[in-house]
């Protein structure tokens, strides 16, 4: 949420910091802007209110210098438009900020400023920080930005130019990502390796309360109390095409598409055919511990938080242990009672999700265990957390999530197999389910297949105004991302329903333009969900099954194929991001920056 990109070195900075925003864009898109030090040695910038593309049409042709600063923007204070694109800057014009986060007193700091005469160009946060740094009297740029911090309180990933010191660009972060890309006499800074890696592959990842000098031949890193610290580089593990669009029009398509591969790379070095179990080696917590477990609690959110809920089903089923997901974002708020015999569980895709990082933090306050089921390696949940499995989909850049959510369902299943294992789940079913997760990858790749008839089913459904989707017990989760996706990239109000609760109300909502989604495996419970198909066409509600066989009572069905019951919610999603895709492809939306969303939530 929120890019930041910045570079100094001997090249010129403008092509390089466009490159890297529309390579950001996906954390923010409703405005742009940079900054370069000119060589006659002031600050010039050019924002723009809409995207990355708007922006550089709008760049002059003698724009240009060796150091430089950007910033792609998702509002937070202050609506898009060009006056709020950052970078901000003091009323000298000196200084310049972009900011990734918030300001939480930002209001008082704004108000004791304007009393001394502080005129303000913008409804920003950011712009404070800017005065800020312009009216501190320490000698170094280094000490203006700690002493303008410390002033401040939220969250923030920043980087600051100064006219006064033209050499250098300094950077801080607290809570929201900071990279440092280690060039040839060149250095560059983003929010995300993804603004980097075709530059250079040696990172540094700033830690909370880290800042960094940057110059052109060296680096420098420190807490924001001045004293050194160590940062050892290390080396991004994906390659640059990784980032590309490999062929296809979307990010979005692509990432469905990259699910068998995905999967394979979650499950890879990690089955124990021996001992009918798996390995995770990052997990952090022995036998004795796993035995000792009476609950587990995962918190994420959105799709993480979908991606739960079918986790924890896996590890009532496979482990017998008690286990419940919530969205994190509520757990922060709730005073929730943290329990010493609970292994609690944070999933995130980008490792960065605020509520979810926040609800860490005070579940480790509190002396709690935390695992993390995340992708981004040494992102700040992964950092966080006691130990945890690592999802491996590789960068996901759609905003919407696709590949990550079905790996880490994966993940979960590993997990509830281990914990499974080490419990009372037999050898028996350890290999029952491991032959399920081996069969996964080839059969995700025949559901790909069948995507020619899901995009004639979506051009017959897409024209709902609005579309219920249920399920019943491990179809419920898959109900509810299947929802969360649909209206996400089609703008379609989709709702999502435990199938047995459609007649406690929200049977009144159906009618012909309201079709439904019924997840219906050859599970326990295919009868029930059967009489929810009957109860559905009694009141003249189109239906489109998805499930194991054929359905002649839904108006459309697609078929799965099945696998272990456990395992199959990992699968019956899957046409579903299809449909989703489908649907908002004919209704010409943008697919992979939906409106008003942003990925890598990093504000409350
Ligand atoms: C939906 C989606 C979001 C994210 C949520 C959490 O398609 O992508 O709902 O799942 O914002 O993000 P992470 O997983 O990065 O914590």
């Amino acid at each position: 949420m929120c890019g930041i990109v910045g570079y100094i070195g001997k090249r010129d900075a403008v092509p390089l910091l466009l490159e890297g925003l529309a390579r950001l864009e996906y954390r923010g898109y409703d405005s742009a802007g940079v900054a370069v030090t000119g060589k006659s040695g002031g600050i010039r910038t050019v924002k723009a209110k809409g995207r990355v593309r708007e922006l550089e049409a709008q760049v002059p042709k003698r724009f240009s210098g060796t150091t430089g600063i950007a910033h792609t923007r998702w509002a937070t204070h202050g609506a898009p438009s060009d006056e709020n694109a950052h970078p901000h800057q003091d009323t000298s014009g000196d200084v310049a900020v972009v900011h990734n986060g918030i300001i939480d007193n930002a209001g008082d700091l704004r108000a004791r400023l304007t009393a001394e005469g502080v005129g303000f160009a913008s409804e920003t946060d950011t712009e404070v920080l800017a005065h800020l740094i312009g009216l501190s009297d320490a000698d170094t740029l280094e000490g203006k930005v700690r002493e303008a911090l410390s002033r401040v309180d939220g969250t923030y990933g920043i980087a600051v130019l100064h006219a006064a010191f033209p050499d250098r660009i300094v950077v801080a972060r607290n809570g929201s990502p900071v990279v440092l890309g280690l060039g040839d006499n060149e250095m560059f800074v983003a929010s995300d390796v993804a603004a980097l890696v075709r530059h250079t592959r040696q990172v540094v990842t700033l830690d909370d309360g880290e800042m960094a000098t940057l110059q052109a031949g060296s680096y420098r890193t420190f807490t924001t109390e001045g004293s050194r610290t160590a940062s050892a580089p290390t080396t991004i593990e994906w390659d640059a095409e990784t980032w590309d669009m490999g062929g296809h029009d979307t990010y979005m398509h692509k990432e469905i598409h990259e699910q068998p591969e995905a999967v394979d790379r979650v499950l890879r070095g990690r089955i124990d055919d021996r001992f009918a179990t798996v390995r995770l080696g990052g997990l952090g917590i022995d036998n004795r511990e796993a035995r000792a477990v009476r609950r587990v609690k995962i918190i994420g959110c959105g799709s993480a938080y979908h991606a739960g809920m079918i986790g924890a089903q896996l590890i009532e089923e496979l482990a017998r242990i008690p286990a419940d997901a919530e969205p994190a974002s509520e757990f922060r708020y709730r005073n929730p009672v943290v329990d010493p015999d609970t292994l609690y569980v944070a999933v995130s895709q980008s490792g960065e999700t605020y509520d979810t990082l926040a609800a860490v933090q005070e579940l480790k306050r509190k002396g709690a265990r935390v695992l993390g089921v995340v992708n981004v390696v040494g992102s700040a949940i992964a950092r966080e957390t006691d130990g945890g499995v690592y999802v491996h989909a590789g960068p996901e850049v759609c905003v919407v999530s696709t590949k990550c959510f079905t790996n880490t369902a994966v993940a979960f299943a590993l997990l509830a197999l281990h914990l499974g294992r080490v419990r009372d789940l037999s050898v028996a079913d350890g290999r029952r389910i491991i032959e399920g997760l081996r069969r996964l990858p080839e059969q995700l790749s025949e559901i790909l297949k069948t995507e020619e008839d899901i995009r004639r089913i979506a051009a017959e459904f897409g024209t709902a105004r609005s579309m219920m989707f249920v399920g019943r017990v491990r179809g419920y989760p898959v109900a509810r991302e299947a929802s969360l996706k649909l209206k996400e990239i089609s703008y379609i109000h989709a709702e999502a329903y435990p199938a047995s609760e459609l007649k406690h109300g929200p049977l009144a909502l159906i009618e012909p333009e309201v079709p439904s989604v019924a997840i219906v495996p050859n599970d326990e419970l295919l009868e029930k969900n059967r009489a929810t198909l009957e109860e559905i066409k009694a009141r003249s509600g189109r239906i489109l099954a998805v499930g194991h066989q054929d359905h002649p009572i839904a108006d459309e069905t697609i078929i799965v194929p099945r696998n272990e019951p456990e395992l199959d919610p990992i699968l019956l999603g899957v046409p579903l991001q299809l449909l989703a895709y489908h649907t908002a492809l004919v209704m010409g939306r943008d697919i992979d920056k939906p409106r008003n969303l942003a990925k890598s939530v990093t504000v409350e």
